[in-house]
C-alpha cells in the first residue's frame, strides 16, 4: 500500500515506519495520523512482522500536530477529534514497538514517542511539551505518561512552562532507554527490534500487556493479569518448545503458536 505521508519498510520480522513530512518537521496532520494508525493496524496483523519500530529519520522525530491545520478548528471538527480516535488507536498496537528519536519531539511528537514501549534516542533528541505557549495542553496523554516517566516536579516545569529536555537527562530520569549518535540511531533500535523479534511473540505480546497493565490498573489487578496470562503461555507450543530447547541445550524455534 502506498503511503503520503509516512514509508514502511519491512526486514524480515522488523518493520520501520518513518514518518515523512520533513518540510514541515514531520508535524503529525491528520493524514499523517490516519496513516500511521492504519499502517501500524496492518502490521500489527501481519504475520511476519513481530516488531515495530517508529522514526522521523535522523533530523526530527515531529514537532507535534500540525499548528496549521489546527489553528481554526473547533473541539468537534474531525481533525482535532478524527485525529485523537486515530491515535488511540496507535496505543492499542499489540507488538513491540519502539520509537527511534532524533531533534525534536514535541508536543505530539513526544507524545507519540511516549507511546511506544521502548525509546532509543539520539544525542540530538529533544523532548518537550509545548502546548502551552500555543494556549492548549497536551491532548494525547502527554500530562500523564510524563508524568509517570519523570515525577510530578519535572512534568510540571515541562508541561506548565513549555521546557525541553534533552537526550542526556531524558535517560537519567528514565524517558528513554539508550542514546547513541545519530549515525547509530536506526542500527541500535533495529539490533534491539531483532533481539526482540526472536523471542516466542506470543510471549512478548502477553509481556507488554502485562507491562502496560502496570500503569494502568492498581496492583491487585495487575497482578491478576499477570498470573493470568502466565497461565496461559502453558497452552502454547513455543512455551513447550522454549522449556524443551533448554533442557536440550539447543537454540529454541519459536512459531507464534
Ligand atoms: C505545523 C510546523 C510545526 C507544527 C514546525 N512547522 N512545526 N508546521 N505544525 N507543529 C513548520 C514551520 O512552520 C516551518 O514551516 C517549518 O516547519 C520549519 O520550522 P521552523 O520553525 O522554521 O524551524 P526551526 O526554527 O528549526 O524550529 C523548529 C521548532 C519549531 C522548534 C520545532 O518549528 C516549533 O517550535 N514548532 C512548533 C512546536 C510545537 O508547538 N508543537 C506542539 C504542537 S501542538 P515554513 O512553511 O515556515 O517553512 C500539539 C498538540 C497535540 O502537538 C495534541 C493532539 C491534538
Amino acid at each position: 500500500m502506498g503511503y503520503e505521508y509516512i514509508a514502511v519498510e519491512k526486514e524480515g520480522a522488523v518493520a520501520v515506519v518513518t514518518l515523512n513530512r520533513p518540510q514541515q518537521m514531520n508535524a503529525l496532520s491528520y493524514g499523517l495520523i490516519k496513516e500511521l494508525s492504519t499502517a501500524m493496524e496492518a502490521l500489527d496483523r501481519d504475520q511476519e512482522v513481530r516488531v515495530m519500530i517508529v522514526t522521523g529519520g535522523e533530523k526530527v522525530f515531529a514537532a507535534g500536530a500540525d499548528i496549521k491545520e489546527m489553528a481554526d478548528a473547533g473541539p468537534f471538527d474531525e481533525r482535532i477529534q478524527g485525529r485523537l480516535a486515530f491515535r488511540d488507536r496507535i496505543n492499542k498496537i499489540s507488538k513491540p514497538v519502539i520509537a527511534a528519536v532524533s531533534g525534536y519531539a514535541l508536543g505530539g511528537g513526544c507524545e507519540l514517542a511516549m507511546s511506544c514501549d521502548i525509546i532509543i534516542a539520539s544525542e540530538t533528541a529533544r523532548f518537550g511539551q509545548p502546548e502551552i505557549n500555543l494556549g492548549t495542553i497536551p491532548g494525547s496523554g502527554g500530562t500523564q505518561r510524563l508524568s509517570r516517566a519523570l515525577g510530578k516536579y519535572r512534568a510540571m516545569e515541562m508541561v506548565l512552562a513549555g521546557e525541553q529536555i534533552g537526550a542526556s537527562e531524558a535517560q537519567q530520569r528514565g524517558l528513554v532507554n539508550k542514546v547513541v549518535p545519530v549515525e547509530l540511531l536506526l542500527e541500535e533500535a533495529k539490533a534491539l527490534a531483532e533481539k526482540i523479534a526472536a523471542k516466542p511473540p506470543l510471549a512478548a505480546k502477553l509481556a507488554k500487556e502485562a507491562v502496560l497493565k502496570a500503569f494502568n490498573s492498581p496492583l491487585d489487578e495487575g497482578l491478576e493479569f499477570e498470573r493470568k496470562s502466565f497461565y496461559l503461555l502453558f497452552a502454547s507450543e513455543d512455551r513447550r518448545e522454549g522449556m524443551k530447547a533448554f533442557l536440550e541445550k539447543r537454540k529454541p524455534e519459536f512459531k507464534g503458536k
